[in-house]
């Protein structure tokens, strides 16, 4: 495994990456374990809870996500596992319905590390998705992190970027520099 470099969206030659909208994998992919095992450990190693192919300069239809395990502090002050993480690899991910509302919720980008802004989600969305096998598979109404990470990343794949989103853009603001509690980062 290696780490890889993240494009950034402050960067003019990264962000015409970025923009691209990305191709279909073709299953089986050889090429694609080694990719995604990268994947994951550069996502883990910035705290993300997802990263998408094309943030790596590869523009395919490809995305991780990792939802961290769910402690609870019990009263003696041990802690205790309420939820399993979670990892998801997402190959041509397609979100086949939503929620249809809207819930505003404060978004980062692991290409645009200490910046946050208020982004309009759906509060869940169904994806259909393939794994590494070709197998299809649909997740219903992800909601929560998840669902938010899976229209992040998806929006990755289309080339659209969470600063596009923002609608009063003095809601974004680099969070890096204030002491205020780190959220999760898609
Ligand atoms: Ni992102």
């Amino acid at each position: 495994m290696a780490l890889r470099r993240v494009l950034r969206i402050d960067n003019e030659e990264d962000k015409k990456v970025l923009k691209m909208p990305s191709r279909p994998v073709k299953l089986p992919d050889r090429e694609l374990k080694r990719l995604i095992a990268d994947m994951f450990e550069t996502m883990h190693e910035a705290n993300g809870v997802g990263l998408a192919a094309p943030q790596l300069g590869i523009n395919i239809q490809l995305c991780v996500i990792g939802i961290p395990a769910d402690l609870e502090e019990q009263e003696d002050g041990s802690v205790v596992e309420v939820a399993p993480a979670e990892e998801y690899v997402l190959i041509n991910p397609k979100i086949v319905k939503t929620s249809g509302d809207e819930v505003m919720r404060q978004e980062g980008c692991l290409s645009l590390p200490g910046w946050y802004g208020d982004v309009p989600r759906h509060s869940w969305v169904t994806v259909e998705y393939q794994e590494l096998n070709g197998k299809l598979r649909r997740l219903r109404k992800a909601d929560g992190l998840l669902g938010w990470a899976i229209q992040h990343e998806v929006d990755h794949l289309h080339g659209v970027l969470f600063t596009e989103l923002i609608r009063d853009l003095s809601t974004l603001r680099d969070l890096s520099k204030e002491d205020v509690e780190t959220v999760e980062t898609p």
